[in-house]
């Protein structure tokens, strides 16, 4: 959570700052501030408050009325202590000569600040983040970078600092630990930011921080440093993203414009890995002896990407017909889980920087397990530190709520089945190609989904202010409904659960009363009698019940239902794609109907990147 930028050139800094921050204003939205320092008047200049990036950006009209050519900015998601003027970063030293913006957690800044305090040093915020400007302080000699080094050594837990310092006027230094951390190389000027898109703008040439190393940037580059603080090379990389991908270009909402985005994403996902009716997945590391020697596969990861866990397994299971284990990172973490060499652990994750998944990741490899991610954002800590990561291509996803990147997950790990059998030979001919086929037949189909979406506006206008809903589905349909539901809630502020529909009758039933809403997926043919019981038993319990199924099954469902949305027909391995799609959609309607704040859902982030 939270979002750093830093700036040190010959522009002024501020409005390049508020800039950077508005791309980031998604991993944290309830405080924003900036320091700038004035070469002019040698002041360092700290301005924040609490609300979003608007009230800050207002404040300083624009940028214009702070001086300077080098700062830090920030966008915060409160952990320690609440949203508030005086809480936000950046946070500073004792004497006002250090300012300094985080994104992490400092473990034991209690037990700090109370050593702190003791030497007379007296705190104004309740932030963790405080006591790193005041431990620098306490260290500084003159070396902005030495005391830097020296509080590392003091500090725990996950971290990425921004640092300015009134004293080393031309400098910021960055550091990292568990937090994300890029580094941007311009023309004259150098960059810092959580996440490339800040950046985008201003300059493709970045490098990635690692745990424990350190930056110091200046107009005329950056030199970079190990955790020992010795000189390092770091290899700059070449950013290919659009600059327009980060921008909604017309759209009212990002989650919008990214639904709408889905068929796009799936081909750049898809089409460049089919390639003579064979899955080419290039850079792939993981040898054939090592393949044919996995007896299970344990997919880890956290909200939606732990839906395309759930839905991994059954088509995982069903091509490899090796036992998949699907479980929630922060789970796993402590759970003592079965895993050795014999397991190949799939890590499932968009940001490749939430930090249960990442530990959880670390856990599985220091088991024995080889691990393989599956991520959207390139250069990710995730991506850098599995021993093989496949990317989804989907583009940058700004909205919270994820969408192109759950489907391009899910398209991932049907490419990953298919290549996974043709090495261990646990497909028929004829299905690889069926399924293939229809993998490059996805996009045409989710345009006709998206093409007729009025009949979900239709439908939220329907049903936008009941207080429950209830998924209900089998197999892969109760999958999808768990992505269904959390998409619903974490937009619209419905509360919404999701169910195995066979699960009713052992508790939940007693929940449906007259005009109760359950949406009742029923695309997966082989259980569409079993749903369709399901769907009676709601019905005679006075539930109105809105069905997402195929078009062969439309006119039968709609004899029953209140309401019928299909799909097109699909291989039921890539029905989910297909059917998340009217989830997302009717979840959306909802939500603006509701007039929720849809791509920044109250106390939400994107990038969780605190346990
Ligand atoms: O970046 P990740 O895929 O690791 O994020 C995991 C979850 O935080 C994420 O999927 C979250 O549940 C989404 N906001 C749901 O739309």
């Amino acid at each position: 959570m939270c979002g750093i930028v830093g700036y040190v050139g010959s522009e002024q800094a501020a409005p390049i700052l508020l800039e950077g921050l508005s791309k980031l204003e998604y991993r944290g939205y309830d405080s924003a501030g900036v320091a700038v320092y004035d070469g002019e008047t040698g002041r360092l200049t700290v301005r924040k408050s609490k609300g979003r990036l608007k009230v800050l950006s207002d404040m300083l009209d624009g940028g214009a009325s702070v001086a300077g050519r080098i700062g830090v900015g920030h966008t915060r998601w409160a952990t320690h202590g609440a949203p508030s003027d005086v809480n936000s970063h950046p946070q500073l030293s004792r004497s006002g000569r250090i300012a300094v913006v985080h994104n992490g957690i400092i473990e034991n800044y209690a037990e700090l600040k109370a050593y702190l305090q003791e030497q007379g040093i007296p705190f104004t915020s309740e932030t963790d983040t405080e006591v790193v400007a005041q431990l620098i302080e306490h260290f500084y000699e003159g070396d902005l970078l030495q005391a830097v080094g020296r509080c590392l050594r003091r500090i725990e837990g996950a971290y990425a600092l921004g640092i300015v310092c009134a004293d080393a006027p031309d400098e910021i230094v960055a550091v990292r630990k568990d937090s994300p951390l890029i580094l941007g190389y311009g023309e004259g000027c150098s960059f810092l930011a959580s996440d490339v898109t800040a950046i985008l703008r201003h300059t493709r040439r970045v490098s990635y921080l690692d745990d424990g190393e350190a930056a110091v940037l200046t107009r005329d580059g950056i030199q970079c440093y190990n955790h020992l603080m010795q000189p390092i090379e770091k290899e700059i990389c070449h950013v290919d993203w659009e600059v327009d991908a980060a921008e909604k270009g017309g759209y009212e909402h990002f989650m919008f414009k990214e639904i709408m985005e889905q068929p796009e994403a799936l081909r750049r996902c898809v089409l460049p890995r089919i390639r003579n009716g064979e899955v080419v997945l290039e850079d792939f590391r993981l040898d054939g002896e090592y393949l044919r020697s996995v007896r299970k596969l344990y997919i880890i990861a956290c909200g939606s990407s732990y839906h395309v866990g759930m839905l991994g397994k059954y088509s995982l299971e069903r091509i490899l017909r090796l036992p998949v284990e699907v479980s929630l990172a922060s789970e796993f973490r402590y759970m003592d889980p079965i895993v050795d060499e014999g397991t190949l652990a799939i890590v499932i994750s968009q940001s490749g920087e939430t930090l249960d998944t990442l530990a959880a990741m670390r856990e599985a490899k220091r088991l024995g397990a080889k691990t393989l991610s599956i991520v959207n954002v390139v250069g990710s800590s995730i991506a850098r530190e599995s021993d093989q990561v496949i990317y989804t291509w989907a583009g940058p996803e700004i909205a919270v709520a994820t969408t192109k990147a759950f489907t391009t997950q899910l398209a991932v790990v049907t490419l990953l089945g298919l290549y996974l059998a043709r090495r261990l030979g646990t497909m028929e001919e004829t299905e690889y190609k069926s399924v293939l086929e229809e993998l490059l037949a996805l996009p045409e189909k989710m345009e006709a989904v998206l093409a007729n979406r009025d009949g979900l506006q239709y439908y939220a206008s329907q049903y936008f202010n009941h207080d429950s809903v209830f998924f209900i589905g089998r197999n892969i349909d109760y999958a999808m409904g768990m992505e269904g539901s959390l998409k619903l809630k974490e937009i619209s502020y419905i509360h919404s659960e999701a169910y195995a529909s066979g699960e009713l009758k052992h508790g939940t039933i007693s929940l449906i009363e007259d005009g109760t809403l359950v949406v009742a997926l029923c695309t997966y043919h082989k259980l569409f009698d079993k749903a369709m019981s399901n769907i009676v038993e709601v019905k005679a319990r006075g539930g109105d019940v809105l069905a997402l199924t195929t078009e062969g099954k439309r006119e039968e469902l709609g004899k029953t239902a209140n309401g019928v949305f299909a799909i097109p027909e699909a291989h039921p391995l890539l029905l989910p794609c297909l059917g998340t799609v009217p989830l997302q959609l009717f979840a959306y309607y909802v939500a603006l109907m509701r007039g929720c704040d849809i791509d920044k859902p109250r106390n939400l982030a994107k990038s969780v990147t605190v346990e």
